[in-house]
């Protein structure tokens, strides 16, 4: 008789949750500091670091403070550092991001000088925070992003990123043909070892918002709904994007930002055979951060939660601003 069922069922999935350890033996999805990168901010010209009132915990560095956080970071065991550059003065075509002595370039020789190959330097490359107008690109006359004469452009930050020490460059502008113009312009000068990370499926998202107060790269007018992707689109956009991008290319592939688009993510992991990063992005770190100082979350729990979560979804490579923090919370 099988009467005892209905009392007594055998498939009972919780037999594996019963203790800590079984639960540690069986989880699939671990999180490891390695895979970790701390993105960091650096800006010219002022004279002590400037928190971001928007992302408690980070801030804006000068290059002595940069070092002394990088170091921290790479001692705590994260895999790599994403650069961004803030200038004291900003023009129509975005100057300080290719000059030799830009703040990314010489914070990047400063890091290269301190860290060596320890870690691994990545800049990201785009034009909106050297801009005037903010934007990620090269404006026309009638004030449209020029995609073609902002090609050129970055080829020569990415040249200029890279000539400074650079492992990694990584490209976020979301400019049609910029994987191929860089790949282009890392080749002619010396940099055909220098590995393309493209931020490939990059969402017109309102979860950047923090961050623009942190790299003072705000459009002064408009918006950037006409180059990066409609959240609208079924993922298959985001599939075509990651396509391209390979083609011209890549070395890896970026979704961004991370939790609301996790069905995207998994769709890129499993459409192709490079590493795939996702970016957990400012609004999604000052979501968690504002929830936890109300105590309305447990802030470790949510990190590691949302942390988790991404890996589970497919990415490789979590850009974090807790990355530090994480890393030494696992070891
Ligand atoms: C620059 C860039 C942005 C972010 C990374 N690179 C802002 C934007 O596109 O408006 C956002 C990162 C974050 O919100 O943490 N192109």
């Amino acid at each position: 008789m099988t009467s005892g069922s209905a009392q007594f069922p055998a498939a009972r999935p919780r037999r594996l949750r019963s203790t800590p350890a079984l639960r540690r033996l069986v989880a699939s999805t671990r999180l490891c500091p390695a895979e970790l990168v701390l993105p960091l901010f650096v800006k010219e010209g002022i004279p002590e670091p400037a928190p971001v009132a928007s992302m408690p915990g980070v801030a804006q560095h000068t290059v002595d403070s940069l070092r002394k956080e990088a170091a921290g970071a790479v001692a705590a065991g994260v895999g790599g550092l994403m650069l961004f550059g803030i200038p004291a003065a900003k023009d129509g075509n975005g100057s300080g991001a290719s000059a030799e002595g830009g703040v990314v370039q010489r914070a990047l020789r400063a890091l290269r000088g301190d860290l060596g190959d320890d870690t691994v330097l990545m800049a990201d490359l785009c034009l909106c925070e050297y801009t005037d107008h903010g934007h990620c690109g090269l404006l026309t006359d009638a004030g449209d992003v020029d995609n073609d004469a902002t090609l050129r452009r970055y080829a020569d930050v990415a040249v200029a990123q890279a000539d400074a020490g650079a492992h990694v460059v990584a490209p976020s502008g979301m400019m049609d043909g910029q994987v191929a113009a860089i790949r282009a312009g890392l080749d002619v000068h010396g940099h055909a070892g220098v590995p393309i990370l493209a931020y490939s499926a990059k969402y017109a998202s309102a979860f950047y918002g923090p961050f623009r107060d942190a790299a003072e790269g705000a459009p002064r007018f408009g918006d950037r709904a006409g180059y990066q992707q409609d959240f609208a689109r079924s993922g298959s956009e985001a599939l075509r994007e990651v396509r391209l991008d390979l083609a011209e290319g890549a070395d890896a592939v970026m979704v961004k930002p991370a939790l609301p688009y996790l069905d995207v993510l998994r769709q890129v992991a499993d459409a192709v055979d490079v590493p795939v990063a996702a970016y957990q992005v400012s609004g999604e770190y000052a979501m968690v951060e504002a929830a936890a100082a109300r105590g309305w979350v447990d802030r470790r729990r949510a990190v590691v939660e949302t942390l988790t979560a991404i890996r589970r979804a497919g990415a490789d490579v979590v850009l974090t601003y807790w990355a530090s923090e994480v890393a030494g919370w696992l070891s």
